[in-house]
């Protein structure tokens, strides 16, 4: 898949070279060599340029090998983030998409910028590769099949294999886990029930070695997981509680839990959503997909770490066995929660899984799920809201975040907000207190019982769907957080 050479003329299909703003890169000046000036002509004249983002098609009528040369424009050097690097190679990689390019080369040594290594460069390429050119499945019976996508990379470069091919790998492995995520949100509810989650893991399991446990509603009830199990009542569909361990240490100790809502399709129960609320419910598994498509790439590379992961699955479902508004429940934890609104489901489930989490001896819990409107009105779809009970476990995960382009704003989680959870007649804890601030209330209900536990929560209820498509893939599920959760075990 990915290869390395030295020489820069070769017979593929085409060769990219990246351009930075008021810089001329050795390969630039080889090939105006070989072409008789005529690409500086061509640059002089506008017709290749620098500015970011911006894709220039040069053809080289056999004046040179290969036929065609793509030219990137980075822009400005000491401008160059990480994120601004992979949206111009999304670029690349969709206009490549769009002509049939399949076999590219990509020189390599000239679009490092100062504060990247070319090791980072060859992930943050392949990564971006991998994201860009994802199409989405679909049920349609007369549309064209997939596009071609670039297939066979090679770098351009005086590194050697040894020192690249670890962080091609790893680029590639964390636009994979994306991509898995981005599937499972986009599959519909009927198709993708918490049974098939179950089964999908499994697979996943099989494939990367990593051991599987799946309760089943007898082990719930066995376990007293009543939380989970009253989100389920209503439901013809048996609930799945996931569990995925991978061990890349010689003990099982320095556990994170990744803990991810999996509810495959919300209609909010008897506090029923309107009409208009509920299409796209199917995508209530976000959080889920972000866990299971870190597992993906965390298989993929064998980090020396140790990662639980924690998926309670189901349907919220309307029926004469549904749970409802003053139910009492008892979670797992043994602590009683009043139900004032079925649609804040969620957070129930979280409860049950994260004390599962604690039981399976996690030292430290990150969730991640698409728990509220709230955060949406918030922060947009253009930042996850964070809450946490440890700065110094929220630094590190904000900071990864930052990093992988998938940014978190971090919200209040005191004793004001806390007491709201605590307000309750008849339970020790009540799962909707009001409106106000419900985003908050949403996290600080799960936090309690995280309990002791370095955690960290992420409402992606605003993030795990991108309206427009854009340089990193498709209108639709984003698969934001998967990438985030797996670099941060790969870097613990
Ligand atoms: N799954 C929803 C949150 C959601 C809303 C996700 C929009 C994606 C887009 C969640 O279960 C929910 O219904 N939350 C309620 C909470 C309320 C009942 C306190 C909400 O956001 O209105
Ligand atoms: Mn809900
Ligand atoms: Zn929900």
């Amino acid at each position: 898949m990915f290869q390395f050479r030295k020489e820069l003329f070769c017979e593929e299909e085409a060769l990219v070279i990246g351009l930075f703003s008021g810089k001329v890169c050795k390969s630039f000046e080889s090939l105006n060599d070989v072409m008789n000036g005529s690409v500086s002509e061509y640059a002089n004249a506008g017709d290749i340029s620098s500015d970011y983002q911006v894709i220039s098609k040069l053809l080289t009528h056999k004046q040179a090998q290969p036929k065609r040369v793509y030219f990137v424009g980075l822009g400005d050097e000491n401008n160059l983030t990480r994120d601004r690097f992979r949206k111009a190679f999304g670029a690349l990689f969709k206009k490549l998409q769009g002509e049939g390019i399949t076999k590219v080369s990509i020189e390599l040594d000239g679009l490092v910028p100062s504060e990247l290594s070319p090791k980072e460069c060859a992930s943050l390429i392949t990564e971006s590769m991998g994201m860009a050119t994802y199409q989405l499945a679909h049920f349609k019976t007369k549309t064209k099949e997939e596009l071609p996508y670039v297939k066979y990379l090679t770098f351009v470069t005086k590194e050697t294999e040894e020192d690249l091919y670890y962080s091609s790998a790893l680029g590639y492995a964390l636009s994979k886990g994306v991509n898995t995520a981005r599937h499972l949100v986009h599959s519909p509810a009927n198709l993708l029930t918490a049974a098939e989650m179950a089964e999908f893991a499994r697979e996943l399991a099989l494939m990367h070695d990593f051991s599987v446990e799946i309760l089943e509603k007898d082990d719930m009830e066995q376990m007293g997981m009543g939380a989970l199990l009253a989100v389920n009542q209503g439901s013809e569909e048996p609930p799945a509680m996931i569990v995925l361990k991978y061990q890349g240490l010689p003990e099982w100790k320095d556990v994170t839990a990744f803990v991810g809502k999996g509810i495959t399709y919300d209609t909010g129960g008897y506090s029923i959503k309107p009409k208009t609320g509920m299409p796209g419910m199917k995508g209530d598994m976000g959080g889920a997909a972000a866990v299971l498509g870190a597992m993906e790439t965390i298989g993929r590379v064998q980090p020396k770490c140790n990662v639980l992961a924690v998926i309670p699955s189901t349907d919220n479902m309307i029926s004469g066995s549904a749970f409802k508004p003053d139910d009492v429940i008892t979670s797992m934890s043994g602590r009683t929660i009043e139900v004032l609104n079925t649609d804040a489901e969620g957070r129930l489930a979280l409860a049950d899984a994260i004390t599962y989490a604690k039981h399976l001896k996690a030292d430290r819990i990150i969730d991640v799920a698409t728990l509220t409107g709230g955060v949406v009105t918030a922060l947009g779809s253009w930042m996850t809201g964070a809450m946490t009970n440890n700065t110094s476990l929220f630094t590190k995960v904000s900071a990864i975040a930052g990093q992988m382009g998938e940014p978190v704003w971090q919200l209040p989680y005191n004793e004001d907000y806390r007491a709201q959870i605590k307000k309750s007649n008849i339970a020790d804890l009540n799962n909707s207190p009001t409106r106000k601030a419900h985003a908050i209330m949403g996290g600080a209900f799960v936090g309690e019982f995280a309990e002791d536990t370095p955690w960290v929560h992420l409402d992606i209820a605003g993030t795990s769907i991108n309206e427009q498509s854009h340089e990193l893939g498709p209108k639709g599920p984003s698969g934001v957080m998967a990438r985030t959760l797996a670099s941060f075990a790969i870097h613990s």
